[in-house]
């Protein structure tokens, strides 16, 4: 079967994934010239899939599943063992709704109005020193921030060792030893804490507002209406948490797309939302964060001459596709004028997934992302000062995720008048 789709020769391609990082599957593709190439990673059978029909029978959930997609290193430090991400049909559907609930307009509007009062506290201690490292500083402003939004107590003494962890979480599953370690521990160390928390809440022995996401998310039910297991709860609350916190990687991109294009700062001084939102779009699509995805067949079935066998992992090119110039012209400039008059459209930008944000698997966090990053770049470009001494900006594409090398180093940072 599949004769006519290319097949990558060779045993197994995971050295070639480390080496490479975020190309890799766009590598492929565009060496075959095809849509679809069969290949084999981490010793399995795996179709890659790229373009904009192909992402959209990616998110169809007739076709494919997420339930034991995720390897277990990523369950173990990002995600969380049997979180929504790994979850399908009736019972995604209800643990969706319950995130879509707490990231409404009404929800966005408070958690943006904490970071701009924190960015206000802590920009005042920058102005005390000689300089300071945005990425640690806005995951700072991030963790303060949901903190309360979501009501989250938690003992001041704890602040840089909380933050450590979620660091961790983050950015340790595509990683080896020691850092890979220090992940799994930090998850554990926070999921332990968050269980207690939830325990308290269900006991009423820590009153909260209803309307708060800790109260919401330690009240989590499954499709028969019972309280889910306390793991899975504090899991969740930590699924709202962590992802969040790693705006900060954004942020930190946010900063140099402004050092590396100093028209569109100047451009971002007259605060024209519609500009600061298509820059920070341009931000998503151009810098690399989420790779790609992975799902499972379903059922066997047949798309584009290529037979799709039940249990295939099939694994969909996020990063490439916003990188295809058969999608953007001049994929490799920075240019946020490219979403002027472009047509919205779910499965060509998906910096954090595509398809429907409320019924499929796309990331629930996709719109208050953009509306956290667009109040941190207005906050930089018109509440701010600051000067950019000489760092490594270099942001390497053979780690997932990646970071610039330095984290945005920034000195001398004054608070406009
Ligand atoms: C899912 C990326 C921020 C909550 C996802 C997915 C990606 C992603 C790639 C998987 C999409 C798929 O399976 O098709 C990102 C990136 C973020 C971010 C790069 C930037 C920091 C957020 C935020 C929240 C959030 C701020 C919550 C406040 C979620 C949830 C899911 C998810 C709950 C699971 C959705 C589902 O399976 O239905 N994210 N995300 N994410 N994200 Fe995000």
């Amino acid at each position: 079967t599949n004769q006519g789709i290319p097949k990558e020769k060779g045993i197994d391609h995971t050295v070639d994934l480390i080496r490479e990082g975020y190309p890799f599957i766009q590598n492929r593709i565009k060496k075959y010239q095809s849509p679809i190439v069969i290949s084999r990673v981490l010793g399995k059978k795996v179709i890659f899939l790229s373009g904009v029909e192909a992402a959209k029978v990616f998110y169809n959930d007739k076709y494919f599943k997420r339930h034991g997609v995720a390897p277990m290193r990523v369950q173990k430090t990002l995600f969380g063992k049997h979180a929504i991400q790994g979850l399908d049909g009736k019972e995604h559907l209800k643990r969706k709704n319950l995130f879509m609930s707490l990231l409404t307009p009404e929800y966005e509007k408070q958690l943006i109005e904490l970071c701009v009062k924190n960015l206000d506290r802590q920009a005042n201690e920058w102005e005390k020193k000689k300089s300071i490292k945005l990425f640690d500083e806005s995951k700072k402003v991030l963790f303060l921030s949901v903190c309360e939004w979501t009501a989250v107590p938690y003992p001041k003494e704890k602040e840089k060792e909380f933050l450590e962890d979620f660091g961790y979480m983050i950015y340790s599953f595509g990683r080896i030893g020691s850092f890979y370690r220090k992940g799994k521990r930090s998850r554990k160390c926070v999921e332990h804490w968050v269980e207690q928390l939830i325990e308290d809440v269900r006991l009423g022995m820590f009153e909260v507002d209803k309307k708060t996401p800790l109260y919401q998310m330690s009240m989590c039910k499954d499709i028969n209406g019972e309280l889910v297991d306390i793991k899975i709860a504090a899991r969740e609350l930590i699924n709202l948490l962590r992802p969040i916190i790693a705006i900060a990687t954004y942020i930190t991109f946010v900063a140099v797309a402004l050092y590396e294009n100093p028209e569109c700062k100047e451009k971002l001084k007259k605060k024209d939302p519609i500009y600061l939102e298509m820059f920070c779009q341009e931000v998503r699509r151009y810098y690399p964060f989420s790779p790609f995805i992975g799902a499972k067949v379903i059922k066997s079935f047949r798309w584009n001459h290529c037979v799709f066998k039940k249990n295939t992992l099939v694994m969909l090119d996020l990063y490439g596709m916003m990188h295809d110039e058969k999608l953007w012209k001049q994929p490799y400039t920075f240019n946020p004028e490219r979403f002027k008059k472009r047509e919205k459209c779910l499965y060509d930008l998906m910096p954090q997934g595509g398809g429907n944000i409320h019924t499929g698997h796309r990331c629930a966090g996709d719109i208050i992302t953009l509306k956290v990053m667009m109040a941190f770049t207005d906050y930089l470009v018109n509440n701010i000062e600051y000067t950019v001494p000489n760092q490594d900006l270099s942001i390497p594409l053979n780690q997932i995720p990646t970071l610039p090398r330095s984290g945005f180093i920034m000195k001398n940072v004054k608070m406009k008048k």
